[in-house]
């Protein structure tokens, strides 16, 4: 039997992960995030199941490896809270690399739909009876530039829904494609001539603060900027000065780089302690949302399916596509083309 320990477990988590228990892989649901001080809970554990906040460091990494743990299953696909290097030849990484672009491409454009037709106002105005249409005057999404930094599962997805709103589309990647109705470009024109810029790319070194105090100048004045991929790709702090001196038109968050121990979490019984972040809630033309973007029955559903046919790939010794290859710069090319393995 495979006995896995599942850690920062929600109650949508279990319910979707137990009903694929069986005889031969049994889960454990602790509610606590892996870090060094809670790694010791998978002692006995052939596999840990993580999520976006826990921390996977080195430390974790060489505890997790004297325990005799043999597999990290994320249920996610970024993996940038993991060390795969310190990993390399110890334990073996597996990630779910898409479960649904659907659920995260929706889940922007609800955002953006919400912040420019102002509809989170409205709701709450009419619950109190209040039908002033004051203040709640938006801009019509048909015509206007969409920049999208990041052109994978997610970002086409998305580009796909703009089109539906009769949107011009400037995009880039590093790997940029032929998309129909679509302009490849650099960073410095998407900046220069977005009226919103959606950022779908990894957390990377290379696009860590990619929106920050050096783009701020770069900005087409009230620019708005959505970001559903990962909280590290925008300098909160340069946020907020670009939104106060008006430089940023509008913000639709639903990851933060500070978010680790704020979100997923009720925190409404406490002062929250993140300056910045209080600030920029206070904002009339800012929402958050708290890593909610992947959030549905079907891609929770996909999640627990994808990972448990990781856990069996691993247990019986079969190749899986999945596995988080730190050798390899370009991963998904190198799995296909090279079939390499880890380790
Ligand atoms: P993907 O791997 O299919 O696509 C990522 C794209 O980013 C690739 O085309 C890649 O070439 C591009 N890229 C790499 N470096 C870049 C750079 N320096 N500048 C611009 N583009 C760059 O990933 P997918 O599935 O589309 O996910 C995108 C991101 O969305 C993930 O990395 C993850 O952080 C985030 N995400 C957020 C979720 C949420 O609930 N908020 C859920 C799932 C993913």
């Amino acid at each position: 039997m495979i006995r896995i320990a599942f850690f920062d477990t929600k109650t949508y988590d279990r319910d979707s992960f137990e009903r694929l228990e069986s005889q031969d892989v049994k889960f454990k649901f602790f509610e606590t995030k892996l870090s060094e001080d809670t790694a010791e809970l998978a002692k006995g554990f052939d596999g840990v199941c993580v999520f976006v906040n826990d921390d996977v460091n080195e430390n974790v990494i060489a505890k997790l490896y004297e325990y005799n743990v043999k597999f990290i299953v994320l249920r996610c696909a970024g993996y940038n809270n993991v060390d795969v290097k310190a990993a390399f030849g110890k334990i073996h990484i597996f990630r779910v690399p898409a479960y649904s672009p659907y659920a995260v491409a929706e889940h922007t454009m609800a955002l953006l739909l919400t912040s420019v037709r102002r509809i989170h106002k409205a709701y709450i105005r009419s619950r109190d009876f209040n039908f002033s249409l004051n203040g709640l005057t938006g801009f019509d999404l048909h015509g206007k530039t969409i920049g999208v930094i990041g052109t994978g599962k997610i970002g086409r997805v998305f580009i796909d829904i703009c089109k539906g709103f009769g949107m011009k589309i400037l995009a880039y990647d590093p790997f940029p494609m032929d998309i129909e109705g679509v302009k490849f470009t650099d960073l410095d024109e998407i900046f220069r001539k977005s009226d919103i810029i959606s950022l779908h790319c990894p957390l990377t070194d290379d696009t860590r603060h990619i929106i920050g105090f050096d783009s701020l100048p770069k900005l087409k004045k009230g620019v708005m900027i959505l970001n559903t991929s990962r909280g590290g790709l925008i300098d909160a702090e340069a946020l907020l000065q670009g939104i106060k001196e008006r430089i940023i038109g509008g913000a639709c968050l639903d990851v933060y780089e500070e978010e680790a121990d704020i979100f997923f979490t009720d925190n409404s019984g406490h002062i929250l302690g993140d300056d910045v972040l209080a600030r920029l809630i206070s904002m009339p033309n800012v929402i958050v949302t708290s890593h909610q973007a992947f959030l549905t029955h079907d891609a929770l559903d996909n999640i627990a399916k994808t990972t448990l046919q990781n856990i069996l790939d691993f247990a019986a010794g079969k190749d899986n596509d999945n596995e988080v290859c730190y050798h390899c710069e370009n991963f998904d090319k190198c799995k296909s083309e090279k079939k390499k393995k880890c380790f």
